[in-house]
């Protein structure tokens, strides 16, 4: 067994709901009861909630592994998020406050939202940018990210998010594989005090993406001396956003979407070397997500919501900006690093604005144990009522010390488990209705269905083994883009009939679901997703590498950390120098997050027989463990060389 499953097992203690919070808040028993009784009526009433052009005809059509949802149902997005609030007295509410690193601060209402929104949807249609076309956006934390991304949506064109911190190449084939025909970019963005020249990036990267004929640059350094020179703008090619902006109508009717029509298509690491673009719909992914915004995270009008992530991954597209602003809610945007200029950025940034409702990853919390609970003491922290995390597992320990030092005791945590794939929120407390266990994400939301099976695909009703989906939800993914034959594959193959989501899990005596992390070859750094096989790509893609083989190595902050074995071509030495020089080409071939902790050169790697890697001998490794099992290599010396090897450089 292993330690952190041991770890769980102990975890003995229980909150139960406040009383006073369960008063008031807006999830109930009720909404287990209705999920249960009808799934498919009780998520025909929550689309209810949603503005719809034309009503469905049809709940669900399940063809497996195809759902389509609301088919008939005719919406769109960015009226849903804008337009229905300015009907209302939302109209002046603010619908954005921004904070950027510097320390510069926006607040922007929905009515002032809703025309920038129009603004940039003209923009696009005048540079020829059609429904169903591919935009791709590559842009720091800034409200502009969230207006382009309503923009494509209330045109009927498909954003592609690159995060920010990917590198050129990355940019490059996430481009290619879309064939997006627009770029939406920023000169740059700040990043621990520096800036990150994300135009440059951009620049090499569109060098080979024949499909772009259009880049929109938005000034983030506006004022900067050079401006003009740094973002090194391509006359007839590149264009200023604000300068298209002002140029353009601030009205632009919505246009009619199908329920079933794309609404995005985001990048995530798979257990081969290419990630899969996941793509997602209208009408199903906006219920869903509109939904767990209003439960989960109790919403009530005057909250101020403040989700951690970057729109670059799929918690910043749900919960940054389609179901805060579908809620009409007040979501708190900031561009930069937790510890910048101090590591107290974020306490000060929930005194300064009054958030209520913080959401954010367990990396970030157990960096915040780390560096003491006297940073957010210094701060007034009592308008916070309720804490959700995200990303990973989160260790009882890390759960405890978020609820006594950022939530005072006070305020629930909601722990909730999702995938880019699966759009929204699929398990985690209903705050004020389901007593939390620390490192548990407790129960499927309502209207939703998981089951544990063993390695064979039976059910099993408590116990260790694999977390699998039985029934369609609305924001599951539709597809994979491109690679429908990858989508059945990857997701549907393994237990026919299921959705299997890579994760291992323990369901308990009570129901309650423990999720162990991904049993693929993907790893979680950081609560960030990336492929081992990507990793071990870019490695070889060196001219002196012959072969890489990467692992996760548990690492107190990140989860995982990378530990690369790579075998060097015949001639070359495994110098200190080359060791840097390896981090370096992974970081300019994926981006910063991808950059291996470790290398360790090795003559050999271990395999077995039929000359398969065995990554599990690597791991112990590297996490200096007992050598498990190594009678099935085809030479077990191999394995206590590399062993010494690495714990001699340790030491
Ligand atoms: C993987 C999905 C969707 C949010 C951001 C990550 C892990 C996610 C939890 C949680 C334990 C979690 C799983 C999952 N994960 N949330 N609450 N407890 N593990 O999205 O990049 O698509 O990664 O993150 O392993 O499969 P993602």
């Amino acid at each position: 067994m292993t330690d952190q499953l041991s770890t769980l097992l102990s975890e003995s203690r229980r909150f139960p709901p406040h009383p006073a919070f369960a008063a008031a808040a807006n999830g109930t028993p009720e909404l287990y009861r209705a999920g249960q009784a009808d799934r498919l009526r009780f998520w025909e009433s929550q689309a209810r909630e949603l503005e719809w052009m034309t009503p469905w005809t049809t709940v669900l059509d399940w063809k497996p592994p195809h759902a389509r949802w609301f088919d008939g149902g005719t919406l769109n997005v960015s009226s849903n998020c804008l337009d229905r609030h300015l009907r209302t007295a939302r109209r002046n509410k603010a619908a954005i406050i921004w904070e950027g690193e510097p320390g510069d601060r926006r607040t922007i209402t929905y009515w002032e939202l809703h025309r920038e929104v129009c603004r940039a949807a003209n923009a696009l249609k005048a540079l020829g940018v059609k429904k169903g076309d591919r935009v791709a956006i590559y842009l720091p934390m800034i409200p502009e990210a969230a207006v382009a991304m309503l923009a494509c949506a209330r045109i009927g064109a498909v954003h592609s998010v690159v995060f920010g911190g990917f590198s050129a190449e990355s940019l490059r084939d996430r481009i290619n594989d879309a064939r997006a025909v627009c770029l939406i970019t920023a000169d740059g963005g700040y990043r621990r005090g520096s800036v990150l020249p994300l135009k440059r990036f951009a620049d090499e990267a569109i060098a080979a993406c024949p499909s772009i004929r259009d880049v929109v640059v938005v000034q983030r350094r506006p004022g900067s001396p050079g401006d003009e020179a740094f973002a090194n703008m391509t006359e007839g090619r590149d264009h200023w956003w604000h300068r298209l902006l002002d140029k353009a109508d601030p009205d632009c009717p919505p246009e009619p979407q199908e329920a079933e029509d794309l609404l995005f298509i985001l990048y995530t690491s798979g257990t081969t070397g290419k990630p899969k673009g996941i793509v997602h719909s209208t009408g199903g992914y906006l219920t869903q997500v509109a939904t767990t915004m209003r439960y989960v995270f109790d919403l009530k009008e005057d909250d101020l919501f403040w989700c951690t992530a970057d729109i670059g991954w799929v918690t910043g597209h749900s919960y940054v900006v389609y179901g805060p602003l579908a809620n009409g809610a007040t979501v708190l945007m900031y561009e930069g690093a937790p510890d910048w200029p101090e590591r107290d950025r974020f306490w000060k940034i929930v005194a300064r604005y009054g958030v209520t409702v913080f959401y954010t990853a367990p990396t970030a919390i157990r960096a915040f144990m780390k560096w003491g609970e006297s940073l957010p003491a210094k701060h007034d922290l009592s308008t916070l009522r309720l804490l959700g995390t995200v990303g990973e597992p989160i260790n009882p320990e890390a759960w405890i010390w978020y609820h006594k030092y950022i939530g005072r005791e006070r305020c629930p945590i909601v722990d909730t488990w999702w995938q880019t794939e699966t759009g929204a929120i699929m398990i985690t407390p209903l705050p004020g209705v389901v007593t939390t266990k620390p490192g548990s994400a407790t129960i499927p939301f309502p209207g939703i269905t998981v089951d544990l099976v063993d390695q064979k695909g039976a059910v099993i009703p408590t116990g260790g083994g694999l977390l699998t989906i039985p029934d369609p939800w609305p924001s599951m993914l539709r597809t994979i883009w491109g690679d429908d034959e990858r989508y059945r594959e990857t997701y549907w193959s393994k237990f026919p009939g299921r959705y299997f989501a890579g994760d291992g899990a323990k369901l308990d005596d009570d129901g309650y679901w423990w999720i162990l992390g991904r049993v693929d070859d993907v790893l979680n750094v950081a609560g960030h997703r990336i492929g081992t096989m990507e990793v071990e790509s870019a490695l070889v893609d060196h001219p002196w590498v012959a072969e890489a083989a990467v692992v996760g190595k548990a690492h107190e902050l990140k989860g995982h950390a990378l530990a690369a074995f790579v075998t060097l071509k015949d001639g070359q030495r495994g110098t200190a120098e080359l060791k840097d020089d390896l981090k370096d080409h992974v970081v300019r071939k994926i981006g910063a997050i991808a950059r291996p902790d470790d290398i360790i050169f090795s003559a050999d790697l271990p395999k077995t027989r039929s000359g398969k890697i065995m990554r599990r001998l690597l791991k112990d490794i590297a996490e200096g463990r007992a050598l498990g099992d190594t009678t099935t290599l085809a030479d077990p010396t191999v394995v206590n060389r590399l062993k010494e090897m690495y714990e001699g450089e340790e030491g």
